[in-house]
């Protein structure tokens, strides 16, 4: 296990984060679904050797806890379970995170279709999503952190040392998350259904008065319609550590 953060034990790291200009590490990556953020940003954060923070997997969490207790529909009541969210994420050495959601591991269940619907549903909140803008600030790491999700570089570091922003063909994208769930939990779901699941949470995301995904500001563009995973890292690494200059020859 690589490392291990808390939502109670490290409060106000965040501040170290955003504001302190002596850890330049903060690189997000933002983009919707199925264009590879979670794939390259763990490869990126064991390059750079800082931790790895998926922001989808707070509201997945949070989705799966408020089905389990009845409060997905009532919009106070999960508000304030999202500010007190027993949430734990451990950096695994495969560079996957486990979710502990109260000491029960949920990573497996969390991916679930079931929840990526009530995980769409309450991120259109704006209370539950204030909650978990405080909470994925609190779990960074003051060493530097790969925070991947739909705002993260226009809200939960707005002041981060690197922003990307991805993006690729829907037709491709429907094909890498038919796969992802076909992998994962041997789903049969057609390509035409996968798409159409895809395009509907796009526009959620992409309509939300709060905290919509947009390209942040300063962002860099890469389309990952037809890259691998490795040449999109390769092309952040060179952004975030430029080559030294060329030498001039020896006479
Ligand atoms: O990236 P993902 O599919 O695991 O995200 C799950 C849901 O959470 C998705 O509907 C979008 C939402 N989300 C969000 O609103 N803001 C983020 N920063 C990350 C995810």
């Amino acid at each position: 296990m690589a490392s291990k953060t808390t939502r109670s034990s490290r409060p106000q790291r965040h501040h170290l984060i955003t504001q302190s200009p002596h850890y330049p590490l903060v690189i997000t990556i933002d983009g919707p679904g199925g264009v590879g953020k979670s794939t390259v940003a763990k490869l990126l954060a064991k390059r750079l050797g800082v931790m790895y923070l998926d922001t989808g997997a707070t509201y997945r969490a949070l989705a799966f806890a408020a089905l389990e207790r009845h409060l997905i529909s009532d919009v106070p009541r999960l508000s304030a379970f999202a500010r007190q969210l027993p949430l734990q994420l451990h950096g695994m050495a495969d560079g996957s995170l486990q979710v502990l959601l109260d000491g029960r591991d949920v990573s497996r269940e969390i991916r679930a279709e079931r929840i990526s619907e009530a995980a769409a549903q309450i991120s259109q909140y704006p209370k539950v999503r204030e909650a978990m803008v405080s909470l994925q600030r609190s779990l960074a790491n003051a060493h530097g952190v790969v925070v991947e999700g739909r705002d993260t570089g226009s809200v939960v570091f707005p002041k981060a040392t690197h922003k990307f922003f991805l993006d690729a063909d829907p037709a491709i994208r429907a094909q890498r998350r038919q796969r992802e769930l076909m992998k994962r939990y041997g789903s049969r779901s057609s390509l035409r259904l996968v798409q159409e699941q895809l395009q509907f949470r796009d526009e959620l995301d992409r309509s939300r008065r709060v905290g919509p995904l947009v390209k942040p500001k300063g962002a860099i563009a890469i389309d990952t319609s037809r890259v691998s995973a490795a040449q999109v890292v390769r092309s952040m690494l060179r952004r975030i550590r430029p080559a030294p200059p060329l030498r001039p020859p020896r006479p």
